[in-house]
C-alpha cells in the first residue's frame, strides 16, 4: 500500500502499438484499487474542441505537416488549460496519455519539422508545464506494427516502418537526454511485468 505520492504529473509516450494505452489502464485500475484519486486524460482530445480536432486528425484527408502540428498544439492548449492545470492545482495526480514529446517525436523526428518551431509551440501550448515522470514504452516498429489491425489503420498509423523508426529514435534521444525524468520500458515484455516496473517507479 503506497504511503507517499512522489509524483503528480505522469506522462506515457510511445509509438502506436507499443501497448501504451494498456499500461495507462492498468495503472488507473491499480490506483482505483488503492483509493488514490487521479485524473486520466489523453491527447489529442478530452475537451470539447479537442475531440473535434482528434476526429479531424484521424480522418483520411490530405493534410500538410504544419497543419497537423497546429492541430495537435491547439488540442493540447485546450486540454492543459481546461483539465491538466486545474487538476494539478487541486493536487490531484494526473496521468496523461501522450504530451509534448509526441509532437517532438512524430512531427519533429517523423515529419522533419524544425524542432525549434515545435519547442516554441509546445511552450506556448503548455506554459512550459513539465511532467514529473515520463514512461517511454519502447518497441521496435516491426513488432508494434504487427500488433495493430491493418484494416483499422488511421491516417498516421498508415505511415511506413521508416517513419516509425525515426519517431522511435526521437523518443530514445529525448529519454536519454533526460534520465532523471524519463524511464525507458521494454514494451515487448508481458503487460503485467511492465505494469509492475511502472508502479515501482511511481511508488
Ligand atoms: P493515440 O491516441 O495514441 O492513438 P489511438 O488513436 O490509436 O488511441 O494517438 C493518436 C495519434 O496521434 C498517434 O498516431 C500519435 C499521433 N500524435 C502525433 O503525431 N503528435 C502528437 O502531438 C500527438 C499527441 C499524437
Amino acid at each position: 500500500m503506497p504511503t507517499e505520492k512522489k509524483s503528480k504529473f505522469i506522462v506515457f509516450e510511445g509509438i502506436d502499438g507499443s501497448g501504451k494505452s494498456t499500461q495507462v489502464k492498468l495503472l488507473a485500475s491499480k490506483l482505483l484499487k488503492n483509493n488514490i484519486s487521479h485524473v486520466l486524460k489523453k491527447e489529442p482530445g478530452d475537451t470539447i474542441i479537442g475531440d473535434k480536432i482528434r476526429k479531424l486528425l484521424s480522418e483520411d484527408s490530405d493534410m500538410s505537416s504544419l497543419t497537423e502540428l497546429f492541430l495537435f498544439s491547439a488540442a493540447r492548449k485546450e486540454l492543459v488549460d481546461k483539465e491538466i492545470i486545474p487538476a494539478l492545482e487541486n493536487e490531484t495526480l494526473v496521468i496523461l496519455d501522450r504530451y509534448i514529446y509526441s509532437t517532438i517525436a512524430y512531427q519533429g523526428y517523423g515529419r522533419n519539422i524544425d524542432l525549434e518551431y515545435i519547442h516554441h509551440l509546445n511552450k506556448m501550448a503548455t506554459s512550459d508545464l513539465k511532467p514529473d515522470i515520463v514512461f517511454l514504452l519502447d518497441i521496435h516498429p516491426e513488432i508494434s506494427s504487427s500488433r495493430i489491425d491493418s484494416k483499422k489503420l488511421d491516417r498516421i498509423e498508415s505511415e511506413s516502418i521508416e517513419f516509425y523508426s525515426r519517431v522511435r529514435n526521437g523518443y530514445l534521444e529525448i529519454a536519454e537526454a533526460n534520465p532523471n525524468t524519463w524511464m525507458i520500458v521494454d514494451a515487448s515484455k508481458q503487460p503485467e511485468q511492465i505494469h509492475t516496473q511502472i508502479w515501482d517507479r511511481i511508488y
